[in-house]
């Protein structure tokens, strides 16, 4: 084969200009030796470079009707490419023929049928020596013949359970790419006695993953809580919703296993990865646990219980948000008692525009991203860092979300419920007026942030404040 390098427009120039040259040196010595070829002493021997020549001809000439065969014709009527194997048992015969043919016109006197029957024994050494290769020749067709894969999909193959991504059949053996970026060759004839698993690149190929919870978590929580974290990771289907179901109540731990449905299975390694890590965060949020050996100790706390260094940094974290300046320390203790934290991995929505809300999140770790969907994209508005809070839109006007919260990285959220709030406004009327500004700068944000947008939200702010008032049932 010419160097795969090579454009096709190139391969087909020097296969051009290699049949023309053969084709004229060809002509130069049939017209050279002329007479000489059909009668005198030496015409055999004379010959054999005009069988070459022809020969090799008739080979070009073979290889030009494979392509013109398989490259086009195949390929346009059956819409997949024509494997290795069946284009090369093409050549093999049709040059075969042509040989023959030529032979049998340049030496009329030689018997090619004898030729073959003295060389009988020759043929049996052959046979025997090429035992393995005809093996694997003849299991290859058999392998074509009932075409249990193609190129592309995923199979597990032989005792060794060598598994990868089909990327050829040749003459001897099945080539599979690893997940390891390996090549393996499994011989023909050993893939023809062994069961073969397939994986076909055009099916919904399903995966099972496995987890574990305590048995006082509760099941019917457990599936709703890993079904929604999972089913839109990526590669995962949406045809099929995941299955999460319980496989076992063990001796520790209440036995879980997920089956979901990949559109790529060849990614199924980095999709499992993602579906753990989705199911670790979701349980972490929901307040469920991974099942370990536990033991239950109690503790006897002697004199006022003194705050953690989690419950600080809350307490710091709270304190540091601009619309809560006017609050004094006791208070935002208070609301730090009654906050949740959260976990969410990158990439997972906290929020989704038109959800109900009664609830407003503080960034704790990690960033966020504000997203408004147009047209069927998302559009940024911005993005909110350590500090900034989000949600309070739905919180304080008892509208629909407005926008979709997604986490960008992995990010860690404190959620302060209303009743917090609605204690905090009774006695903090300049907290009910600064979050109505920041609502009526953000409606401005989200109508693209114009002046006039700007203007239109001092007059909201206004109008958004009775609204918050009435909302809370505040004087
Ligand atoms: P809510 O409508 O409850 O849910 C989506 C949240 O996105 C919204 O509250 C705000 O907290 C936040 N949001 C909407 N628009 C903007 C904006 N322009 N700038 C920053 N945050 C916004």
């Amino acid at each position: 084969m010419v160097a795969s390098g090579l454009s096709r427009k190139g391969r087909a120039v020097v296969f051009m200009s290699a049949t023309i040259l053969v084709a004229l040196v060809l002509y130069v010595y049939v017209s050279v030796l002329g007479e000489h070829l059909t009668a005198g002493l030496h015409t055999n021997l004379l010959k054999i470079p005009v069988l070459a020549l022809s020969a090799l001809l008739a080979y070009l000439g073979v290889r030009a009707l494979n392509v013109a065969l398989f490259d086009f014709v195949f390929r346009l009527r059956r819409g997949y490419e024509a494997p290795t194997l069946v284009r090369n048992i093409f050549t093999l015969i049709a040059f075969t023929i042509l040989f023959v043919l030529i032979f049998k016109w340049q030496f009329t006197d030689i018997n090619l049928g004898a030729l073959f029957t003295t060389s009988a024994i020759f043929g049996v050494i052959i046979g025997l020596a090429l035992q393995d290769t005809l093996g694997n020749f003849f299991s290859g067709i058999s392998l074509h013949a009932d075409r249990p894969f193609q190129v592309g999909d995923v199979i597990v193959v032989g005792q060794q359970k060598h598994t990868g991504v089909v990327e050829g059949i040749t003459w001897r053996a099945i080539k599979i790419r690893t997940f390891s970026n390996h090549v393996v060759l499994v011989a023909n004839s050993s893939a023809a006695k062994e069961a073969i698993e397939v994986a076909p690149r055009n099916n919904l190929n399903a995966r099972l993953v496995f987890f574990g919870t305590l048995f006082t978590d509760s099941p019917a929580k457990t599936i709703h809580v890993v079904r929604e974290a999972v089913h839109d990771a990526d590669n995962i289907s949406r045809k099929i919703t995941p299955i999460v179901r319980i496989r076992n109540l063990g001796e520790s731990a209440i036995e879980w296993e997920i089956k979901y449905w990949l559109e790529d299975y060849a990614k199924y390694n980095d999709t499992d990865a993602l579906v753990r890590q989705r199911v670790w965060y979701a349980l972490r949020r929901n307040g469920l646990a991974f099942a370990y050996p536990t033991r239950t100790i109690q503790v006897e706390r002697k004199g006022p219980a003194k705050p953690t260094t989690a419950e600080e940094a809350i307490i710091d974290r709270l304190s540091a948000v601009e619309v809560f300046a006017p609050l004094s320390l006791d208070e935002i203790q208070k609301v730090a008692a009654t906050t949740v934290a959260h976990v969410f991995a990158p990439g997972e929505t906290l929020i989704r525009a038109g959800d109900a809300g009664a609830s407003m999140f503080v960034v704790h770790n990690g960033r966020v991203q504000v997203q408004v969907t147009e047209n069927g994209r998302a559009r940024a508005v911005a993005v909110l860092d350590e500090g900034d809070f989000f949600g309070e839109m739905g919180l304080f006007t008892g509208e629909p979300r407005t926008a979709n919260v997604v986490a960008l990285d992995e990010t860690e959220v404190l959620e302060i419920g209303h009743e917090a709030m609605r204690g905090l406004f009774e006695k903090n009327p300049s907290l009910v007026e600064s979050i109505s500004w920041t609502i009526a700068e953000r409606r401005a944000g989200l109508a693209a942030g114009s002046q006039q947008a700007s203007q239109a939200s001092l007059d909201e702010s206004a109008g958004l404040l009775t609204s918050i008032k009435r909302f809370f049932s505040l004087r």
